[in-house]
């Protein structure tokens, strides 16, 4: 099955490949200096974030048509639009508020955000920051801004880390399930951690006994939904996901967390038919399931267990403001008022909105998948994209 998967994939141009085994002798060399394997989350950041080799860390596209996927914020401006108007419901009612930006791609959405928000005169008082880990990806963000945006760059600045403290808005499109996740397997006599080990110079999975860390984080679902795993089931687990919530439950002072990807509950995360997990592989738009390969050429993402995020979340002291999926964000949230010259638009132009709106909102498309977990502290109203329907209670 994989080896049919991996032969009906595109071929990685001359470049991409070259740079594919310089990353490769990277990760040989990682795994070689641990004693011959390490952790399948291991292996997953290096391959994304090594600097200047990882996916996400070196130079290649991976947004967009020309890229390996596609974000809500790449299929269009109406996802950032209407992200805008829900982000003025909130400046609206905090002091000193700015918005912060997390793993913002592109920049696109940041673009999106902020000429929406110039448009309706609602510029956050104390400006738009982001935050990227990608060296790369931050200076393609500020060329982009700089070209669309010229006049609205002294509103944007970047940040290294977290900041102390933040008052408004925080946003984080996809960058959950970018995060790298723990591999496991329930073995009847304990748990199993997945490593990569090299064989034949070839990348290969293999089992050893799950650290604590693991076994704890295991044992802790299997509580949670009241029975053990069964023997040989196995999936990921997200503790690097887990700790950033908390750490922005930290950070978040007065405002909303809008945070948006792929993703369902921890029921349907871990039911038994889902042993294998939720870990996927993008590569030219095509979807596969073989992480060994392609090392930092392809997009390697794993589903997000919301619960185990708004548990996180409530535990750093944070509220849920709502939990809903995006075609219910979009509509709740205001595409309405978005639309409401639609029928001015000349008519190439509503087809071409018509079918943007349809892949954001359709549920066979990324209408039900990819949801939005609102998180907020103080006394805020709640966003009026939580209004038409909230599913928390399904977390
Ligand atoms: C799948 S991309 C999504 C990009 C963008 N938000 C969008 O919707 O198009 C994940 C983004 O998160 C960034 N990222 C991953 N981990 C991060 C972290 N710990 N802090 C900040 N950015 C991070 C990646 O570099 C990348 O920009």
């Amino acid at each position: 099955m994989q080896h049919k998967q991996h032969l009906s994939l595109p071929q990685p141009d001359a470049e991409s490949a070259a740079h594919c085994v310089r990353v490769a002798q990277f990760l040989r060399e990682k795994i070689a200096d641990s004693g011959g394997r390490i952790s399948f989350a291991e292996y997953m950041h290096h391959a994304l974030y090594a600097p200047g080799l990882g996916y996400y860390s070196a130079g290649t596209s991976k947004f967009g048509e020309a890229g390996d996927f596609v974000t809500a914020p790449e299929v269009s401006p109406v996802f950032g639009q209407v992200l805008a108007r829900q982000c003025v419901e909130v400046l609206d009612q905090v002091e000193s508020a700015s918005i912060l930006e997390v793993g913002a791609g592109s920049g696109r959405l940041a673009v999106d955000i902020l000429s929406t928000l110039a448009e309706l005169d609602a510029l956050p008082r104390s400006g738009y920051r982001i935050l990227e880990i990608s060296a790369d990806l931050r200076e393609r963000q500020e060329a982009l801004l700089h070209r669309e945006l010229p006049e609205l760059m002294d509103q944007v600045s970047w940040l290294e880390c977290l900041p102390d403290g933040h008052n408004g808005v925080i946003v984080a499109n996809e960058v959950l399930d970018a995060l790298p996740v723990e591999r496991f397997i329930r073995r009847q006599n304990g748990v199993s951690q997945l490593c990569v080990a090299v064989e034949d110079d070839t990348f290969v999975l293999r089992e050893r006994e799950a650290p604590q860390h693991l076994v704890a984080a295991v044992s802790a679902i299997e509580a949670e939904l009241g029975e053990q795993f069964p023997d040989g089931f196995s999936s990921e687990v997200c503790t690097a996901a887990t700790q950033w919530i908390s750490d922005l439950a930290q950070v978040l002072r007065d405002g909303v967390a809008f945070v948006f990807d792929y993703g369902v509950s921890r029921r349907e995360y871990y039911a038994t038919e889902r042993s294998g997990g939720w870990l996927r592989c993008h590569f030219r738009h095509h979807v596969h399931e073989n992480p060994l390969i392609l090392p930092g050429i392809q997009d390697l993402t794993a589903w997000v267990d919301f619960s185990a995020v708004a548990e996180a979340a409530v535990n750093g002291g944070l509220e849920i403001a709502g939990f809903v999926n995006q075609a219910q964000f979009l509509i709740g949230g205001g595409l309405d008022q978005q639309l409401a010259n639609f029928s001015e638009l000349p008519i190439d132009a509503q087809l071409k909105l018509s079918a943007q709106i349809k892949l954001l909102t359709l549920p066979s498309e990324m209408g039900e998948h990819f949801k939005c977990l609102g998180l907020s502290r103080g006394a805020l109203t709640q966003p009026s994209a939580f209004s038409l329907v909230d599913r928390t209670t399904s977390l």
